[in-house]
C-alpha cells in the first residue's frame, strides 16, 4: 500500500503521533491536512520526549518530507517557535518542511477571541485550548481569512491584515471587553516571521501529486479525534475542522480514489479534555489511578484528561465514518491490574437499547451505557512485542474491542517508547 491515513477514534490523544512515527518509518512523506497547534502528539524516541503540534509526527525519521497542506490553519509564530525547538533536541532539517500556500493563518488576535469567548462562557465554555483555532476557521468560511500565499506579497498582504485587524480589536473592545491587539507590534512581528517560512511554501497539492506518480509513499496524519469532528463529532464540545478521513481529501488535495487504507487509533480505554458529554466517564478514584498510570495530562494545555471505560458505541460509529479497515489499539499496558474491565457495548435510551447513535451533545446527555464486564490481568505488558507474550485477558479484551468495533487489530501499545508496539499488520508492509 502506497497511501495510509491515521485518524483518532475517540476525543484525541488515543496515542495518533506514536502510530505515526511508527509508520513513518516506511514512508517518504507523512502530511497534516486538517487542524492547527490544537494539536499535541507526544513522540518518545531513544528515551527523549518530543511533542510536535504542527510538525508532522514523522519529522523524527530523517528524510522524511513533512508536508502541512492547505486544510490546516497554522499559527506562523508557533511554527517557528516549534521547528527550532525540534532543530535544538532533534537536529530536525528544517528544509523537509513543505508548507501548504493555502494554508490559513492563525493570528493573535485569533487566540484573543477565543480566549475571551471561552472566558465570557463561563460555566458553558467548551473548554477549547485557547489557541485561536476556532475563530480562524471562522475567517476562512467566512473568506475574509489570511493565506500564506498572501504573504508573498506583504504590502496586500498587510492591507487585509489591518482590515482583519480593525474589525477584530472592535469586536474585542466592544463585544468581548479585552484589550485590542496591537497593529505595529503585529506587523512587526510577521516581518520577522516571513523570512523564515518563505522558504517552506509550496503548492503541497501538486507535490503529492507528482510524489504519488513517482510511485512515493505518504502517510497523512489526523490530528484530534472523530468524537471532535465538526460534523459528527459530539457538537457543540467539537474542534473547528472535519478530523474523519473524508477531510484528507479536502485538506491535502489528495483524489479520494487514491487512499489505499484508514487505520483507526483508539485506547484501550477512553479521555477527553475539556467540556462536553462522556457517557462512559469513570468518576470514581478508579479514574484518579487510570490518569496517573496513563500520564493523562494534555500535551497541549497540560491539563488533566477526563477518563472512561472503552465505549465501542462510538468507536464503532468512528470505525464506520473513517472507513477505518484496521484499529491500533494502544495504552493496554494502562489496565493491568484493573480487574473487572468494562466496556460499553450498547446505551439505554428512553428505555430502549441501541447499537448506534448519532452523536450530537443532546443526545449523548440522555444515554445510559450499558457495560459488559471482562476479566482483566495483572502482568505488566511493557515487554511484550509478540500477541502471544500477552497474557490471555489482555488478548480477549482487544479482540472484543475490535470485534465490536467492526475492525481489524493492527496494532497494540504497550508502552509510550517507540518500540513498545506489538505490529500484527502494518499497512505499508502488505
Ligand atoms: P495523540 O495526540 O493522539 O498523538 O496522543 P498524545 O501524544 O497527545 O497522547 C498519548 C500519550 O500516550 C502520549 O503521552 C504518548 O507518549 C503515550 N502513549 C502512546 N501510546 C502508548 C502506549 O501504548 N502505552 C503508554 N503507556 N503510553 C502511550
Ligand atoms: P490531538 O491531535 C484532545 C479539544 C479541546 C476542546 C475542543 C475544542 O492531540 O489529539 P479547540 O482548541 O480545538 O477549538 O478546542 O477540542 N481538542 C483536543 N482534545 N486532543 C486534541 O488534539 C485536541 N484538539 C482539540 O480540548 O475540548
Ligand atoms: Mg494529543
Amino acid at each position: 500500500m502506497k497511501t495510509i491515513a491515521v485518524v483518532g477514534t475517540q476525543w484525541g490523544d488515543e496515542g495518533k503521533g506514536k502510530i505515526v512515527d511508527l509508520l513513518a518509518a516506511d514512508a517518504d512523506i507523512v502530511v497534516r491536512f486538517q487542524g492547527g497547534n490544537n494539536a499535541a502528539h507526544t513522540l518518545v524516541v531513544d528515551g527523549k520526549k518530543f511533542v510536535v503540534r504542527l510538525v508532522p509526527a514523522g519529522a523524527l525519521h530523517p528524510g522524511k518530507i513533512c508536508v502541512i497542506g492547505p486544510g490546516t490553519v497554522v499559527d506562523p509564530f508557533a511554527l517557528v517557535e516549534e521547528i527550532d525547538s525540534l532543530k535544538a533536541c532533534a537536529n530536525f532539517d528544517d528544509s523537509r518542511i513543505k508548507l501548504s500556500y493555502d494554508a490559513h493563518l492563525v493570528m493573535p488576535y485569533h487566540r484573543a477571541i477565543d480566549r475571551a469567548r471561552e472566558a465570557s462562557l463561563g460555566k458553558n465554555a467548551i473548554g477549547t485550548t485557547g489557541f485561536g483555532i476556532g475563530p480562524a476557521y471562522e475567517d476562512k468560511a467566512a473568506r475574509s481569512g489570511l493565506r500564506f500565499a498572501d504573504l508573498l506579497d506583504f504590502r496586500s498582504f498587510r492591507q487585509k491584515l489591518e482590515r482583519n485587524l480593525a474589525e477584530k480589536n472592535r469586536y474585542l473592545k466592544a463585544v468581548l471587553k479585552v484589550e485590542p491587539v496591537s497593529s505595529d507590534d503585529l506587523i512587526k512581528a510577521i516581518q520577522r516571521v516571513r523570512r523564515r517560512l518563505l522558504p517552506y511554501l509550496c503548492d503541497t497539492t501538486e507535490y503529492l501529486s507528482k510524489a504519488l506518480k513517482e510511485g512515493k509513499r505518504v502517510l497523512f496524519e489526523g490530528a484530534h479525534g472523530t468524537m471532535l469532528d465538526i460534523d459528527y463529532g459530539t457538537y457543540p464540545f467539537v474542534t473547528s475542522s472535519s478530523c474523519i478521513a473524508g477531510a484528507v481529501f479536502a485538506g491535502s488535495g489528495l483524489p479520494p480514489r487514491c487512499l489505499d487504507a484508514v487505520i483507526g487509533i483508539t485506547k484501550a480505554y477512553a479521555t477527553r479534555v475539556g467540556a462536553g458529554p462522556f457517557p462512559t466517564e469513570i468518576k470514581s478514584k478508579l479514574g484518579e489511578r487510570l490518569r496517573e498510570e496513563g500520564g493523562e495530562y494534555g500535551s497541549a494545555t497540560h491539563r488533566p484528561r477526563r477518563i472512561g471505560w472503552f465505549d465501542a458505541v462510538l468507536t464503532r460509529r468512528a470505525v464506520y465514518l473513517n472507513g477505518a479497515s484496521e484499529l491500533a489499539v494502544t495504552k493496554l499496558d494502562v489496565l493491568t491490574g484493573i480487574d473487572p474491565l468494562r466496556i460499553c457495548v450498547a446505551y439505554e435510551l428512553k428505555g430502549q437499547r441501541v447499537e448506534e447513535l448519532s452523536l450530537s451533545a443532546a443526545r449523548l446527555d440522555k444515554i445510559k451505557p450499558i457495560y459488559e464486564e471482562m476479566p482483566g490481568w495483572h502482568e505488566p505488558l511493557a515487554q511484550a512485542r509478540t500477541f502471544s507474550e500477552l497474557p490471555l485477558n489482555a488478548r480477549r479484551y482487544v479482540e472484543r474491542i475490535c470485534e465490536l468495533s467492526r475492525a481489524r487489530l493492527s496494532m497494540i501499545g504497550v508502552g509510550a517508547a517507540r518500540d513498545q508496539v506489538i505490529v500484527i499488520r502494518n499497512p505499508f508492509r502488505e
